[in-house]
């Protein structure tokens, strides 16, 4: 089911008049009194095997009731049976990829990712072995017997490119598809709906919207929610209960911010494509099918490379530049300079996001107005004058 406005007001509540409170309780012990050894055996062996509860937390590292109620709010609204919150989107991608990929050690993923998901698949720091496929139809050639997961975001961090999921899934055969869905939310879309095995996403963004949390999370099924959970437990990557009340609170408000920062972002979107100082603009288009609406993360090229995106950065007062999305206030970041700094630079220009090679988004010809005069001096160093930004409701 598609969340509604309700459900988003109160999924993860229902018990909270019977409990005779209004707000959601928030538990910080790291420890539970264990007086019964039986109970705590009990409780020990269901939560090592990946039970989502038992009848003792046990430790604060390996459950916790705050956590577990936003996790049972964020499995509704994204259309799965459960969901898994983690420190960070980061630690949520690691935890995955941990879980699936224990067995066969071989990744199938599409570029462009956010640039810290691109830097953990190519680093090799988890000692997997990664496969760059070339856009959908390069997935059914790249999977092989041992390959584990395969890994993509729609839309996409930062060209905003948009991925066909069920294509994906289909060339992924019984491989499970991991979709980052950070940028939509589930307001916009839900990929479990188009065969997604997992929804990611970095709840540090919109779930959370005002800038004050670190959070990850994956939604899938018990099963899969399980291996996460083992995973999670092993390593350590429990969310904080106090982000976790956090993230809470902001779903009922989901919804809302969502669709008014939806609408503020197209009116940006108009406005920069007819601005004679950009010479494209990045907006995903909505399908009805899958994507419901664009949202409110855009990226436009200035027309003059580096030193005009950095004259706009420098330029903006309203306007936040710091990384990050899916605040309140409108933020904007030049990717090539800082989100995707870490991703391979060849790698950067072919997805789009490297001055070279960025064949689709062409300079115009001819002398083109500036965006905007620099307010400070620009950065020496020359990158792609590609520009991201999110609108928000108080722009
Ligand atoms: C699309 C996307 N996925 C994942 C992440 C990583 O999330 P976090 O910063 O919460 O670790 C980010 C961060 O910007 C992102 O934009």
């Amino acid at each position: 089911m598609r969340p509604s406005t309700t459900r988003a007001v109160h999924a993860g509540r229902d018990d909270l008049a019977v409990l005779g409170v209004h707000a959601p309780p928030v538990d910080l012990s790291t420890t539970y009194p264990l007086p019964d050894l039986g109970d705590g055996v009990a409780s020990v062996d269901a939560l090592a095997a990946g039970a989502a509860c038992a009848a003792s937390p046990v430790y604060g590292r390996v459950h916790n009731p705050t956590v577990y109620r936003v996790e049972r709010a964020l499995a509704e609204l994204d259309g799965t049976e459960e969901a898994v919150c983690f420190a960070s989107g980061m630690a949520a991608l690691t935890a995955t990829l941990l879980a699936t990929c224990a067995a066969k050690r071989h990744v199938v993923a599409l570029r462009p990712l956010y640039g810290g998901s691109d830097n953990l698949l190519a680093s090799g720091l988890l000692g997997l072995d990664v496969e760059w496929a070339a856009g959908i139809d390069g997935v059914a050639p790249a999977v092989r017997e041992d390959t584990g997961l395969v890994v993509l975001e729609t839309p996409q961090n930062p060209t905003l490119g948009q991925i066909d999921i069920e294509a994906v899934v289909v060339a992924a055969g019984d491989v499970p598809v991991l979709v980052d869905n950070t940028f939509a939310t589930p307001i916009l879309q839900q990929p479990s709906r188009h065969g997604a095995a997992y929804t990611l996403q970095s709840a540090t963004k919109f779930l959370s919207g005002h800038g004050d949390v670190v959070a990850g999370v994956v939604s899938c099924s018990a099963e899969r929610a399980a291996g996460l959970r083992q995973v999670r437990i092993a390593t350590g990557a429990i969310l904080h209960p106090l982000a976790a009340y956090l993230l809470h609170r902001s779903l009922p408000t989901l919804p809302f911010r969502v669709r008014e920062a939806q609408e503020r972002a197209r009116v940006l979107a108009a406005r920069l494509q007819g601005h004679p100082g950009v010479t494209r603009v990045h907006y995903p288009v909505a399908d009805g099918r899958q994507l419901l609406g664009p949202g409110s993360v855009l990226a436009f090229e200035a027309a003059g490379g580096f030193e005009a995106a950095a004259a706009v950065m420098a330029s903006v007062t309203l306007i936040t530049p710091a990384v990050s999305l899916g605040c309140v206030d409108t933020l904007i970041e030049h990717p090539a300079g800082l989100t995707h700094r870490v991703v391979d630079e060849q790698a950067r220009a072919a997805s789009g996001i490297g001055e070279g090679a960025v064949a689709p988004l062409g300079r115009a010809r001819g002398r083109r107005r500036p965006l905007a005069r620099p307010r400070k001096r620009a950065p020496r160093r020359r990158q792609a004058g590609c520009a991201r930004g999110v609108t928000s409701a108080e722009q």
